[in-house]
């Protein structure tokens, strides 16, 4: 049965839009290439003013917003980021601050793309103990200012962009987190890095110059990767739930490719139909693509209290995971 579930979900996307047209001015590339091969048509950009927390506090405002509580009623704050406002202190002790939640634990997963699935069962956990009753998860990412822009490869691919939910006690009604399961694999840590600014590999005038503090990728390396292991993390919590893709309403998967989404629901042998995709208005938002994509569906009511909701997400580590709610 279980411990906690979904009280209210947000989401915040900076106003100003990049469309794939625009980048053809930047980057040798095309808007059919990046449709075609990705399914992005345009990404959200912060705001040079904005950071990382700005737009986390927003989305965690929303979300408090719906559940009907506010900050006071929060426990503790996960924060699903690799891109936070600086290396020291966690991008969640900004949100904090922002919030007024004083005094409450609040700390940063490090899992990519995988930020709020990792962030999701950790919160699980802590309510399941009872040492906490209410935990804001968040997944956050200001990806645009960590970009090689002049790497079409990498830059035509992400977006910016937060979203929250509030985590609570379950009510033994059958809704709630039926099943999570995280996983990572260290032998890929090369397939998508930021190398450089770390204490491995300190920035330099030469490793600016690099770029080595931006994103470098092996796309095929984690596309292959990606379908392989958002199945078997899929299935996974299905089984672990005592349920079949049969039973599900709805999916909602990291929108990092629209042909990896396509791979994974012929693969699960659940309709492209059910699954919640807004990739072609964010891009990849990292941490950020499944509670916004979740909190849209919520909002104009395709997900509806009762569903059955399949989340998985796999990015830089690699890390991966999945969830399954009945919201
Ligand atoms: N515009 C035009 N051409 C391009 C572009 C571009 N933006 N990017 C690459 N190309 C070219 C390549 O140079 C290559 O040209 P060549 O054949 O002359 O060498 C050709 O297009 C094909 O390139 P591929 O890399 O084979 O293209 P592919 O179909 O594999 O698509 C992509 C690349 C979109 C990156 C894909 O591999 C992918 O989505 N990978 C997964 C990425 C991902 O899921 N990341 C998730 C984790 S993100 C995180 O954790 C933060």
């Amino acid at each position: 049965t279980p411990k906690s579930r979904i009280l209210g979900t947000g989401h915040y996307v900076p106003e100003k839009v990049l469309a794939n047209v625009d980048l053809e001015k930047i980057v040798d590339t095309s808007d059919a290439w990046i449709a075609e091969r990705t399914g992005i048509r345009r990404r959200h950009i912060a705001a040079d003013k904005e950071n990382t927390s700005d737009m986390a506090a927003a989305a965690a405002r929303r979300a408090l917003e719906s559940a009907g509580l506010n900050a006071a009623d929060i426990d503790m704050i996960i924060v699903g980021t690799i891109s936070g406002d600086s290396p020291m202190p966690a991008c969640a002790v900004h949100v904090q601050q922002k919030l007024g939640a004083d005094n409450i634990p609040a700390f940063d997963v490090s899992a990519a793309c995988a930020g709020f699935i990792y962030g999701m069962t950790i919160a699980d956990q802590f309510i399941a103990t009872g040492a906490a009753r209410c935990v804001l998860v968040i997944g956050v990412e200001l990806l645009s200012r960590l970009l090689d822009w002049q790497d079409r490869t990498t830059c035509v691919l992400f977006g910016d962009g937060a979203g929250a939910v509030v985590l609570g006690p379950a009510e033994g009604d059958g809704r709630g987190l039926l099943a999570t399961r995280i996983f990572t694999d260290g032998s890929l840590a090369h397939a998508l890095t930021i190398p450089g600014g770390g204490t491995a590999e300190p920035l330099t005038d030469e490793g600016l110059a690099k770029k080595r503090n931006k994103v470098h990728m092996m796309g095929q390396e984690i596309f292959r990767t990606a379908i392989k292991n958002l199945t078997s993390a899929s299935t996974a919590v299905l089984k672990a739930s005592g349920l079949t893709s049969a039973d599900l309403d709805w999916v909602v998967a990291h929108q990092a490719n629209l042909r990896i989404i396509t791979q994974v629901s012929d693969r699960l042998n659940f309709p492209m139909e059910k699954f919640i995709i807004n990739i072609q208005e964010y891009g990849n938002t990292s941490s950020a693509s499944i509670p916004i994509a979740l909190d849209e569906a919520v909002r104009d009511g395709r997900i509806q209290n009762g569903h059955n909701v399949l989340m998985c997400a796999l990015g830089a580590g690699i890390s991966w995971g999945a969830a399954l709610v009945r919201m």
